[in-house]
């Protein structure tokens, strides 16, 4: 099973345009895959799928009231479907409180069993859910999470349950983001929890043509220290445009998704968008990527061929296996 937290120690790294692409690419090669968005803030997964209605509905059962056992309906229920097939279970306004009712919990169980408040498991509660409670392995082939890196107690629920990350990495002003400090962070989250984690890879992503980005790719192509199996370039016009389709990158494509000008307003419509090269080119990366993950990382065997239905322009057929990058090298 494919199992994989979308992280970052900096926020803005594209993340969540990341676990959007990443899982739609790994459901259309045939995984049946679900995604958790624990950022309650706005700009998240849920938004950008427009589900979660009630996320701002305290009475409304949420995943928080699931981890802490406390739940108001059935799991099952807090699990929507989008237009592309991905799952998901959105986020809620309650976990940005979730250390605090967590606190809470610890309190009262310590307290009742005359335990010791730092022998709890306190981060073991999304696993039990998960895998133990759930048995999501049973159902899904692949999920992945996007965390909310400045929580800690939800970020380290996350990566005990899936044990293993995806780092994107964005090029900095200085260019050199520590490659080692990465590795390092992994090792003492290891020790903390007591687990081993896994890097699955490194995607450095709105990399420009500057010699400076350039630079940077060739130091993350370069090292040894971890796998870099595809850089994204800058695709401001194409991710932006995700959150008008409502949906990932193949998505903006197939329904050619275009923001544009129109008596002085912005405006945003489908069958508009331009054809081009290289941001089909960046569709084949988006889905080199997930064939890395889920063969590389995973083991697991996937369709290698990616079909897209392009309103208006007809089919698109590209096979990993056989057809030449020439595509692929625009960056
Ligand atoms: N390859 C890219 N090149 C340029 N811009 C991009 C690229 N990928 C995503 N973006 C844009 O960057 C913005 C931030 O992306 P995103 O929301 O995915 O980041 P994030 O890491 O989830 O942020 P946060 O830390 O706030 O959760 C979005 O507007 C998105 O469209
Ligand atoms: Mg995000």
């Amino acid at each position: 099973m494919i199992t994989a937290v979308i992280y970052s120690e900096s926020g803005g790294t594209y993340k969540t345009t990341m676990t959007a692409n990443i899982a739609v690419a790994l459901e259309r090669m045939g995984q049946n895959t679900l995604v958790l968005d624990l950022d309650p803030q706005e700009g998240n997964l849920t938004s950008l799928f427009d589900v979660g209605k009630h996320r701002s509905d305290p009475d409304a059962d949420n995943l928080v009231k699931h981890i802490l056992d406390m739940p108001d309906g059935d799991f099952q229920d807090l699990i929507e479907s989008t237009a592309e097939g991905v799952d998901i279970i959105p986020s809620h306004d309650m976990l940005s409180d979730f250390t605090s009712n967590l606190e809470q919990k610890i309190s009262y169980e310590t307290g009742m069993q005359n335990m010791n408040r730092e022998e709890y498991p306190r981060f073991e509660l999304l696993y039990d859910l998960l895998w133990n409670t759930h048995q999501l392995n049973e159902e899904y082939d692949a999920i992945l999470i996007d965390p909310n890196a400045r929580a800690e107690d939800l970020l380290y629920n996350a990566i005990f349950a899936l044990r293993t990350l995806i780092a994107p990495v964005k090029p900095a002003g200085k260019g050199n983001l520590s490659l080692e400090g990465l590795e390092e962070l992994v090792g003492n989250m290891g020790t903390q929890l007591d687990i081993e984690i896994g890097l699955s890879c490194v995607i450095p992503a709105g990399v420009g043509q500057t010699n400076a980005h350039q630079q940077y790719q060739q130091q993350f192509e370069n090292t040894e220290a971890f796998a870099t199996p595809v850089t994204i370039g800058n695709r401001e016009s194409l991710m932006d445009a995700m959150w008008e389709a409502r949906g990932s990158a193949f998505r903006v494509i197939e329904e050619r998704w275009k923001t544009f000008e129109r008596d002085d307003k912005m405006v945003s419509e489908s069958g508009q968008r331009r054809i081009r090269d290289r941001e089909i080119a960046t569709l084949r990366k988006l889905y080199e990527l997930a064939r890395f993950i889920a063969t590389h990382t995973f083991g697991t065997d996937i369709d290698p061929v990616l079909e897209l239905d392009i309103r208006d322009h007809g089919n698109r057929v590209i096979n990993l296996n056989t057809d030449e990058k020439t595509e692929a090298r625009t960056v």
